[in-house]
């Protein structure tokens, strides 16, 4: 799976990149993570990528030319066209179902975060990217939003978690859509609290009926709606 990030704050990803389960991926060449800066697209000496609204309003803009020359650059660098996906809270709600189709429809993804008050419009009539929102609330940015992206979608890449049942069982997954267990590891006793004897029994029977139960007396206590 390939990924091409286009952001005017490209130094944002270098910690997230080299975070554990990416690295790795990236590393073995499962996955790979292009950042490219907007900025390096202006034609213009002072870099300029925003300008004040017209009709007048609040906050800057993010113009239309080096963000369309941008994904057409970025496009041609590959021969898999790639899916284009905007970060944006208008967008379509990001959720473990959309990730599954994304993952498994699309080898490249490109990813425009948008940034200030918004794009100019004609950036999405010519590109007619894929809008995403990861919640109902508004970041300062697409960056931490393309960042949530770009991590629920490395993990469904087979292989990328070592065992690909591990994210099959992923609460609100199509594997499993209510949510997980509790789970357990040493020591037997903390603090006056045990390991439930169950899961000490060596019973494989009793150890997955119990998993059950508490996966679904876990959704019914938290998420009941996704129960109905
Ligand atoms: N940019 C700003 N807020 C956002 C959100 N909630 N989701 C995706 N991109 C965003």
């Amino acid at each position: 799976m390939r990924f091409d990030v286009l952001t005017l704050f490209p130094e944002m990803f270098s910690g997230y990149m080299s975070q554990s389960i990416l690295s790795k991926a990236i590393e073995r060449e499962q996955v790979s993570v292009h950042v490219h800066n907007i900025r390096d697209w202006t034609k213009d000496r002072h870099h300029k990528v925003d300008d004040r609204p017209f009709g007048g309003g609040p906050g800057m803009i993010l113009m239309v030319e080096p963000v369309v020359n941008c994904v057409r650059d970025v496009q041609a660098m590959s021969e898999e066209p790639g899916l284009v996906i905007l970060t944006t809270p208008q967008g379509k709600r990001l959720n473990q179902p959309l990730c599954e189709d994304l993952a498994s429809d699309h080898k490249r993804f490109i990813v425009l975060c948008g940034r200030y008050e918004g794009f100019d419009q004609r950036v999405i009539d010519i590109l007619q990217p894929m809008e995403i929102s990861i919640g109902d609330y508004v970041l300062n940015g697409g960056e931490v939003a393309s960042m949530v992206l770009v991590d629920s979608l490395v993990r469904l890449v087979p292989g990328v978690l070592g065992d690909d049942l591990s994210s099959w069982d992923d609460s609100f997954s199509r594997g499993n859509r209510i949510l997980e267990y509790p789970q357990y590891t040493r020591p037997r006793t903390f603090e006056g609290h045990d390991v439930p004897e169950v899961l000490l029994s060596g019973d494989h029977g009793a150890i997955e009926a119990w998993r059950k139960a508490k996966s679904l007396e876990n959704t019914k206590q938290k998420r009941s709606d996704l129960l109905e």
